[in-house]
């Protein structure tokens, strides 16, 4: 099992730092490479991570050709053989966004089987709104043995209002909606950059996807889609987790091509805080001086909201502004697993419900800690930074999936941070 050993207390980051393209947005992506029966398509920019290479295996196990070209970041899928129409658990209990192939095989086959996603460490996280959507395209949904089977000889355009902008669910049924007979429209869609990038790439395949980005999506389905090439989106909470990581630091950091756009909840914030965040020609400018930060208060929402994939990372920053700062966690119900951790640290801070109310500027101490999820880990080495002796995380499979060379990228910013392989 690996570890990341930090040395902290000390640490300014300073620099300059690579974003990858967005892990949120390959795996969609790829799961749209299922559609087109003529065609290569090609995604570039494609993130070197654990998730990317699970994706690629539930898209080979359809009997599709993936090929990843590390070196170039580029995957080249081939999907113009008949498929197969079944995810099996195995993927889909590792990585439970392996659920959005479950439109795109409904889609191009009238019939698909896909393992049901059990619960995961920040919350219950069910996919009514996935299988109502399709139900309401016209699909026969039935649940049997931990499986998922849908059939619809054809999907048929419908009106979907779903209750809650839930990512998965707008990424399921817009790709479904690509190949039915008819208009789909889907009512308080999720409004990601995420989404947003699906939306071009379904469209470059000759889909048409209006209103990718606002809260009403139309899709009028077409005969077949070909493939295409596209360039990843980049990924925002990668370059948000480092905006952090020099805030926490008093560094001076510049985030390379990071999208000012997509930040835009996370840098008010900052900014609200008194964390310097300036826009420069090739990407985004950290800096801050610790003594002169102000606590706030920070509740995620879907997009345009603050994100729950930084609150982890946020609360790290809060830990260590002094006063009281507070969040409230929407989205998911269970996403405070980081603060038990932070607490082994010296962190002052109670939680009620959905609220974390957080003493920042007490003294932090290093201490050997396992990270709970993926922005977890991503908080506690943030935190490591600037506990003064050694902080030993753990539990790192949840890390790969998400940050490529995280330990690295920090460690060129001038990070003590080492990993360490034990058997
Ligand atoms: N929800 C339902 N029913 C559904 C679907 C969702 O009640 O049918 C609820 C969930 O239980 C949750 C909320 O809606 O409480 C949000 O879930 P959503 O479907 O929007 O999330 P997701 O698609 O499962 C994606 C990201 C997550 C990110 C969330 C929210 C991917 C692969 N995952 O998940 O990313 O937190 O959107 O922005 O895109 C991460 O990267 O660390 C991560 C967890």
């Amino acid at each position: 099992m690996d570890k990341i050993i930090i040395e902290g207390g000390q640490t300014r980051l300073d620099g300059e730092v690579v974003i990858e393209g967005a892990k949120n947005a390959v795996l969609p992506l790829l799961a749209a490479t299922i559609l087109p029966k003529s065609g290569k398509t090609i995604l570039r920019n494609v993130p070197i991570l654990s998730d990317v290479f699970t994706m690629n295996n539930v898209v080979r196990g359809l009997g599709i050709s993936v090929e990843f070209n590390e070196d170039d970041k580029e995957i080249t899928v081939d999907a113009t053989s008949d498929i197969l129409d079944v995810a099996p658990y195995e993927y889909v209990s590792k990585m439970r966004a392996s659920i959005v192939v479950l439109g795109p095989i409904l889609a191009r086959n009238g019939h698909a089987k896909v393992s049901m996603p059990g619960g995961c460490t920040i919350g219950s996280r069910p996919i009514d709104l996935h299988l109502k959507g399709l139900e309401a395209m016209g699909a026969k949904i039935t649940q049997l043995g931990g499986d998922i089977t849908a059939e619809a000889e054809k999907l048929h355009g419908a009106h979907i209002y779903m209750d809650f902008p839930s990512v998965g669910a707008t990424q399921n049924l817009m790709m479904a909606a690509t190949l039915a007979e008819g208009v789909t429209t889907i009512e308080n869609a999720a409004r990601e950059p995420e989404i947003v990038d699906l939306a071009i790439l379904l469209n470059e395949m000759g889909a048409q996807v209006r209103g990718a980005g606002t809260e009403t999506l139309v899709i009028t389905g077409v005969d077949s889609l070909h493939g295409a090439e596209h360039d990843v989106v980049q990924d925002r909470i990668e370059a948000g987790t480092f905006m952090v990581a020099a805030a926490m630091t008093s560094g001076n950091v510049l985030i390379k091509d990071a999208v000012w756009e997509h930040n835009r909840p996370l840098i008010s914030k900052l900014m609200e805080m008194g964390v310097s965040v300036t826009e420069e020609e090739n990407g985004i400018r950290v800096q801050a001086e610790l003594d002169n930060l102000r606590p706030v208060t920070v509740k995620t929402l879907p997009h345009p909201g603050f994100p729950t994939d930084m609150q982890a990372q946020f609360t790290a920053l809060m830990a260590i502004v002094k006063g009281e700062s507070t969040m409230i966690e929407t989205v998911f119900e269970n996403r405070f697993q980081h603060l038990e951790e932070m607490r082994r640290m010296g962190l002052h801070s109670e939680i009620l419900r959905d609220t974390a109310l957080i003493h920042g500027g007490h003294d932090l101490q290093g201490a050997p800690v396992m990270s709970t999820d993926l922005r977890a880990s991503a908080a506690l080495i943030l935190t490591g930074l600037v506990a003064n002796g050694t902080t030993i995380v753990g539990k790192l499979t949840h890390l790969d999936r998400g940050y490529y060379q995280f330990h690295e990228k920090l460690a060129k910013l001038g990070a003590n941070i080492r990993r360490v392989s034990e058997a």
